[in-house]
């Protein structure tokens, strides 16, 4: 169940009267983005450790915190989730760390694919899931930064991403195959195949909107030999600060880590 603050309302989108069809122009998507990611910058406080996510949602978020440190003295460490995460941070002098040196976070920002009524996830988009997960996992809170493109009743709509080892992709994609109702795809880039920061392959697994269990599913995945990660985050999603033609809501999980 959710709960819902509203935050404010925007006027931009209160007063948005174009035709359907024009709703989500790339420009109104970027924005709903912006408006979310900025907005999770409220729960980021001085001294924290921060885990940094991957995607451009979360890009937002990176960006403001680089303004607040540049503005506001605001004084963080982040962990970035992936090479380009780092790559961001670093632009914008964001003090950084990583899991060897910096083993407990306060909080971890990050997008997602999708996200239920449960605040469970499909990550992964952006082939960054396994780093984002171990991240997230050595956070005190997670918050998720999504725009309502994202709210889905089940999971699995959005191609599960799973990143899996170069060596052993057509066994594992076999095996995934046979729990998969749809394809399952080795994603590809420019004609090869895509290759994560850790050196791994993704497969996209088109379950369709059928993975009611979630924890269930990420068990059967994660115990196939040569799965590096799944990206269903089960249970580790606390708030998602969620953006709308209607404004901003922020979802607090009840008996959460954050309230
Ligand atoms: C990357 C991710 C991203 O967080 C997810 O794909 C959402 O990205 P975006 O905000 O660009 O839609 O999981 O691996």
């Amino acid at each position: 169940m959710f709960v819902i603050y509203t935050d404010y309302s925007n006027d931009y989108y209160r007063n948005y009267n174009s035709p359907i069809d024009l709703r989500y122009s790339m420009a109104v998507v970027e924005e709903l983005k912006k408006q979310a990611g900025i907005t999770a910058c409220r729960y980021v406080k001085n001294g924290m450790k921060v885990g940094l996510g991957t995607g451009s949602t979360v890009k937002y978020t990176i960006i403001e915190l680089g303004r607040m440190i540049l503005e506001e003295e605001l004084q963080i460490i982040g962990v970035p989730t992936s090479e380009a995460t780092k790559k961001l941070a670093e632009s914008l002098n964001i003090p950084l760390s990583d899991l060897s040196e910096t083993k407990k976070l306060d909080l971890t920002i990050d997008g997602a694919d999708e996200f239920d009524a449960n605040y469970d996830l499909i990550k992964g988009g952006g082939g960054a899931l396994t780093r984002e997960k171990i991240v997230a996992l050595a956070s005190n809170a997670m918050i998720v930064v999504a725009d309502d493109r994202k709210k889905v009743s089940t999971l699995g709509k959005f191609p599960l991403p799973v990143e899996v080892s170069v060596s052993h992709w057509e066994e594992v994609k076999e095996k995934i195959a046979d729990i998969c109702p749809g394809k399952v795809n080795l994603r590809m880039e420019n004609e090869n195949p895509f290759v994560t920061d850790n050196g791994g392959y993704i497969l996209d697994c088109n379950f369709g909107s059928t993975i009611s269990e979630p924890d269930i599913y990420e068990k059967k995945i994660n115990s196939i030999e040569g799965v590096v990660e799944v990206g269903l985050f089960v249970g580790i999603c606390d708030v998602i600060i969620f953006s709308s033609l209607s404004g901003i809501q922020t979802l607090i999980k009840p008996n959460g880590r954050i309230s």
